[in-house]
């Protein structure tokens, strides 16, 4: 038996509606960087609640022959230079390893010199695993996840 569990747009709607509410009182981010390709949709949706720009990244831990590879690749990246101090809201669907949510959190604070106290993280579903590194290791200013699910491999409607 193949360990799935699927989830339809009703319930990936309301749970990023319901996280909506919370991020703005507890957070409220000046922008949303969603990770290309399974942050956009809830990053979409997100903005129904906060009303804020969009911007995209996307970040791949497999090469262009679809190989997993160890450190995660940049298909694209966005213009941070006027993003200095504003309070940035990164979304994804899935908070799995964190390899890519550490890998992009280092570019943004290092390279970019984004101040971590400005930057905030939001998932859908967060896994309940062992993962790469802690919440509080991430050095971010806040974390929220629309819920902890088992670690099965999760459909999502868009797949
Ligand atoms: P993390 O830092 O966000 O935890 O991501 P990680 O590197 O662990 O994840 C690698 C890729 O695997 C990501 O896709 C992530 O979305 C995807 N993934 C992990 N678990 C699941 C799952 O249960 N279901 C689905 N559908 N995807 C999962 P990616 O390379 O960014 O591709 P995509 O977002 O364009 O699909
Ligand atoms: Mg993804």
């Amino acid at each position: 038996m193949i360990d799935k569990i699927f989830y339809n747009y009703s319930h990936i709607d309301c749970l990023v509606r319901e996280s909506g509410n919370s991020i703005k009182e507890e957070f409220n981010p000046d922008i949303i960087l969603a990770i290309g390709g399974g942050g956009l949709i809830p990053a979409r949706i997100l903005r129904s609640k906060i009303d804020v720009p969009i911007y995209v990244v996307t970040i791949s831990t497999y090469d262009e022959n679809n190989n997993p590879i160890k450190e995660p690749r940049i298909i694209q990246w966005t213009d941070f230079s006027l993003l200095k101090n504003k309070k940035i809201l990164i979304v994804d669907e899935v908070d799995d390893t964190r390899k890519t949510l550490d890998f992009l959190i280092q570019k943004l604070t290092i390279t970019e010199k984004i101040n971590p106290q400005n930057l905030g993280f939001f998932a859908v579903h967060n896994k309940i695993k062992e993962k790469e590194i802690s919440i509080k290791e991430l050095n971010i200013e806040y974390y929220k996840s629309g819920n902890d699910v088992e670690d099965r491999w999760i459909i999502y409607p868009w797949d």
